[in-house]
């Protein structure tokens, strides 16, 4: 059983179909790409399926069950994490506090429990930060931990974001654009970010324009066109599919 089940997945918003019967699987593991020109819907899909809008048809299943119209929070605490094209990042506190953020996402559920037992909140404070720190060190931001994140550059910013999704310790995580704004070495890095996230056990759906990180990455690649789905299968399948070399490879070209 795939991961990640997307069935026959639509919503319209009035007039403007911006995703439209789009129906694809992801097994646990892999890294999966989605790509297509600028309004193709992307964008669409990943607030679809992390529970930002609500589709008009359609059936989204994980790990089984099915999640269409959970809230955000709701599914993160089932495992499922994401960035943001536009950074969503609290620019008045401190890197590791922004990492913190995500760690109390996904335990507020257990909130009540805690503040029902208060001496334990700060030995849990003490390992939240531990915990921060950690994901800190594995995107490669040890040394801005205490920096606060306006003084940080772009680049650095989308790897914050990185660290706070892993925070809620997903199973599934999607990453929109994680490499747009940012320079070949930056690019780089974050390619072989992804690459450690993926390694790590954490399934990885990626929206990216940058083809070489793309075909480097990914095990399968879903193609959108118009909201709707062009093509899918591997990045060879993919690039020889003469759909997809017309409406959009064609077009870069
Ligand atoms: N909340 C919304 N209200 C109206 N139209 C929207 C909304 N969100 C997205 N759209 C439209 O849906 C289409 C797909 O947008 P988007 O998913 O952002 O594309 P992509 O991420 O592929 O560039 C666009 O035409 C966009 O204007
Ligand atoms: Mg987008």
């Amino acid at each position: 059983m795939a991961l990640l089940e997307v069935k026959d997945l639509s919503i319209h918003f009035g007039g403007v179909k911006a995703v439209q019967n789009v129906s694809f699987n992801i097994d646990a593991g892999i890294v999966y790409a989605v790509i297509g020109p600028n309004g193709a819907g992307k964008t669409t899909l990943f607030n679809l399926i992390t529970g930002v809008y609500k589709p008009t048809t359609g059936e989204i299943r994980f790990d089984g069950e099915p999640i269409q119209g959970k809230s955000p929070n709701q599914l993160a605490e089932r495992g499922v994490a994401r960035t943001f094209q536009n950074l969503q990042i609290c620019m008045n506190m401190s890197a590791i506090e922004n990492v913190m953020v995500g760690a109390h996402l996904r335990l507020d559920r257990n909130l009540l429990k805690a503040a029902l037992r208060w001496p334990s909140l700060r030995s849990r404070d003490r390992e939240l930060r531990a915990e921060a720190a950690e994901l800190m060190r594995f995107v490669g931001l040890e040394s801005y931990t205490n920096a606060r994140a306006e003084s940080l550059s772009y680049g650095v910013l989308k790897r914050l974001e990185i660290a706070r999704a892993l925070a809620m310790k997903p199973r599934i995580i999607f990453l929109d654009e994680p490499a747009a704004g940012l320079n070949p070495k930056e690019t780089i890095e974050v390619d072989h970010l992804v690459r450690k996230v993926a390694d790590s056990g954490i399934t990885v759906v990626l929206v990216e324009h940058d083809m070489k990180m793309v075909m480097n990455l990914s095990d399968r690649i879903l193609v959108l066109d118009y909201g709707k789905k062009l093509a899918e299968g591997t990045g060879e399948e993919v690039r020889k599919n003469p759909d997809v070399i017309a409406a959009y490879l064609g077009a870069h070209a």
